[in-house]
């Protein structure tokens, strides 16, 4: 019997284990699913991608998450620049993000499947945070006056 016709006692379908293509478009058609309806995130996706453009964008991140988590190198692109191009980003909306990732990917997978892609979104978020809103030359917090080791 496959994976997809056992049952668990709540009638909900098994849990996933494996990290497939196949598992990977599941939780991807999940996810974004959940984030159309989301009242904070849909709206800044909505007017980047627009009705026409959710297949192409669902195919994108399908080859994203292969590259991430299968190391297939199906994906070829720049996310910094593209996330920097969205109008409406904020940064406390990649907590936001991670916790319907973090929902999403727990309905699919056992808890250690799940846990290995929450942790590699989590990494990525934060690096595409610091990437992405950081500007170069930008006053710091504070003047830095203690005396360290370089020069
Ligand atoms: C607040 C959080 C986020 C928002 C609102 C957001 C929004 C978006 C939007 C609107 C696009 C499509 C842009 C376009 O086609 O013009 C996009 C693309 C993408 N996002 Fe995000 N994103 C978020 C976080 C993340 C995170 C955490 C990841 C990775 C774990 C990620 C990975 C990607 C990738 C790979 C693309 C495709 C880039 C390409 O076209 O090559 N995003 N995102």
């Amino acid at each position: 019997m496959s994976a997809a016709r056992r049952i668990r006692p709540s009638g909900a379908p098994a849990l996933l284990t494996g990290v497939t293509e196949a598992s990977i478009g599941l939780l991807i058609a999940r996810f974004y699913a959940a984030i159309r309806r989301d009242p904070d995130l849909a709206p800044v996706f909505e007017a980047a991608i627009g009705e026409a453009g959710w297949p192409d964008h669902l195919a994108t991140m399908c080859r994203f998450w292969s590259s991430v988590m299968l190391g297939s190198g199906r994906y070829a692109g720049n996310p910094v620049s593209v996330h920097r191009g969205v109008a409406g980003l904020e940064r406390p909306m990649f907590a936001h993000w991670l916790a319907v990732f973090e929902s999403v990917a727990a309905s699919l997978f056992v808890p250690e499947t799940a846990a290995l892609f929450v942790a590699k979104a989590g990494r990525i978020a934060a690096s595409l945070q610091n990437t992405v809103f950081h500007r170069p030359g930008a006053v710091p917090d504070r003047p830095v006056v203690e005396t360290g080791p370089c020069d």
